[in-house]
């Protein structure tokens, strides 16, 4: 929710009482420069500990709320027939509209299902844009992914209030030069992580599902963001903004065919779900759900964050959760912009982003300018960020680097996890390492892992700039922050 001052100035508002809370941890500058260089200047392999606001990621860092925690005391662990199950079958019935529903235990194994039904060897799989995981499972069982996003998706500094839509005319040229029956799927992506969370509006997705459904190609909606794109079309697309966000959900699952979500963001627990009105569809995937998952009532989840994901489904359509994280990263963006800063615009879901390649102009993508950017950020600040660029894309048959299509340092804002403060920090931090930016240099890697490298892989810092880079810091703000 925002609020306006009386100097008319919009700020995010917390509509919630926070009544637990975390220490949190921001250790000197030096042991930040130790930590890195022990994490090979790979933000995933820092420890917690060293961490001051932990902005890698919003999967599964949410706070919970005080309902969702309740319900954990009364799930049903069977392993088959568990009531936690039928709670959250409700729950898909009654806010997505889909009859068939099964748990996974996360985003990555509801792709994994897919893939196993959906793809095979020669198959074209099309969507807004990928995320890594999506792609990962996907192109081992042999199909081609293709992102279609329109022409000016991938510019950082943006108007277009959708940088997620779908290009028709790609579309219906790849269905024409493949044929529909080698089409596994359309898939849509709520709110295109790796471009920065940005949302697709009503208006596109009702007419890629027509084009695909007249020519008998399922569409798949990831709705591992489902309520913030839900809330940018009430914000940004004309004729929603009377409508609610479980009116807006609704009417987006009715153009999908199947729909699963990493549980991990939108509902703000531990899991993952797929869910169809197609029996057919749900047989076949759910053969496969006690090979890799689990029985049918748990797959692969606790009962307990089963129950909580059923009202983590029904609480994403508050609009007061909703716009939870949204309208802070709105905040955040709108200060790096303030600042001189080149942040990812318009602001989006998830996290706030930074384009690498203009904060570091000197550092090419082949020294993995979105890597040191991210490890930088961690330096001067304790906050974790996330690299989205060509360290997250693995190399291609040959051996060679795919440089990423964007360089983005993503800084996420777990839900209600954060607040001003912490933003205000940040974009200070941000600032200081802008007008030393000179300093910052590229990374190589020293231990690279063939699949999803940016989970595992090391990386060492070239001419020893994490060093010189911390030695200034500490001249401006001594070895305290
Ligand atoms: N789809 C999208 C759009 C995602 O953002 C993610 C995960 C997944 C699928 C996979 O889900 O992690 O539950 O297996 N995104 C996380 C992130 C990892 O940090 O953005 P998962």
């Amino acid at each position: 929710m925002q609020v306006k001052l009386s100097t008319g100035k919009m700020i995010p508002i917390e509509m919630y009482k926070v009544r637990v809370v975390q220490k949190a941890n921001l250790v000197p500058a030096s042991q930040r420069l130790t930590a890195i260089e022990n994490a090979g200047y790979n933000t995933f392999l820092l420890r917690t500990r060293d961490v001051f606001l932990d902005m890698l990621t919003d999967s599964g860092t949410n706070a919970m709320s005080d309902n969702q925690l309740a319900s954990m005391m009364v799930s049903d662990d069977a392993y088959a027939g568990g009531e936690s199950y039928y709670k959250l079958l409700d729950a898909v019935r009654e806010i997505l509209g889909f009859e068939f529903c099964m748990p996974a235990h996360q985003g990555r194994a509801a792709e994994h299902l897919l893939a196993k039904v959906f793809v095979k060897p020669g198959d074209q799989v099309l969507m807004n844009y990928h995320f890594t995981t999506t792609k990962a499972h996907f192109e081992l069982l042999g199909g081609t992914v293709h992102e279609i996003y329109r022409d000016g998706a991938l510019e950082t500094t943006s108007t277009n209030l959708f940088k997620g839509n779908i290009d028709l005319s790609k579309l219906e040229k790849l269905i024409a030069q493949h044929g529909p029956k080698k089409i596994s799927f359309v898939r849509m992506e709520c709110t295109t992580n790796l471009i920065g969370g940005q949302p697709f509006s009503m208006e596109n997705l009702r007419q890629v599902s027509q084009l695909a459904r007249k020519n008998n190609i399922p569409v798949v909606i990831d709705t591992s963001l489902v309520s913030e794109n839900a809330y940018f079309i009430k914000r940004r697309e004309k004729g929603y903004a009377d409508k609610s966000i479980l009116e807006i959900v609704k009417e987006m699952m009715s153009y999908a065919d199947v729909t699963y979500m990493s549980g991990r963001k939108s509902t703000c627990v531990r899991g993952g779900l797929l869910a169809t009105n197609d029996r057919k569809i749900f047989d076949r995937l759910r053969e496969w759900l006690p090979v890799y998952e689990g029985f049918l009532t748990y797959g692969g989840m606790s009962s307990k964050e089963v129950e909580a994901m059923a009202v983590g489904l029904r609480e994403m359509c508050d609009i007061e959760v909703a716009s939870s994280s949204a309208d802070l990263i709105e905040y955040f963006v709108a200060k790096m912009l303030e600042a001189g800063l080149p942040a990812v615009t318009p602001a989006g879901g998830l996290g706030a982003h930074v384009d690498a390649m203009k904060f570091l102009p000197h550092v090419p993508q082949s020294q993995y300018t979105a890597g040191s950017m991210s490890a930088a950020i961690y330096i001067v600040s304790g906050a974790r960020p996330m690299e989205r660029g060509t360290v997250s894309m693995d190399r291609d048959k040959n051996g060679n680097d795919v440089l990423s299509d964007v360089e983005l340092a993503r800084l996420a804002v777990p839900r209600r996890v954060y607040t001003m403060a912490h933003m205000d920090y940040v974009v200070d931090r941000l600032k200081w390492l802008y007008a030393h930016r000179d300093l910052v240099g590229g990374l190589k890697f020293i231990e690279e892992p063939p699949v999803l490298r940016f989970f595992f892989g090391r990386l060492a810092a070239l001419n020893d700039w994490g060093t010189k880079l911390t030695a200034a810091f500490r001249k401006d703000f001594g070895d305290e922050y």
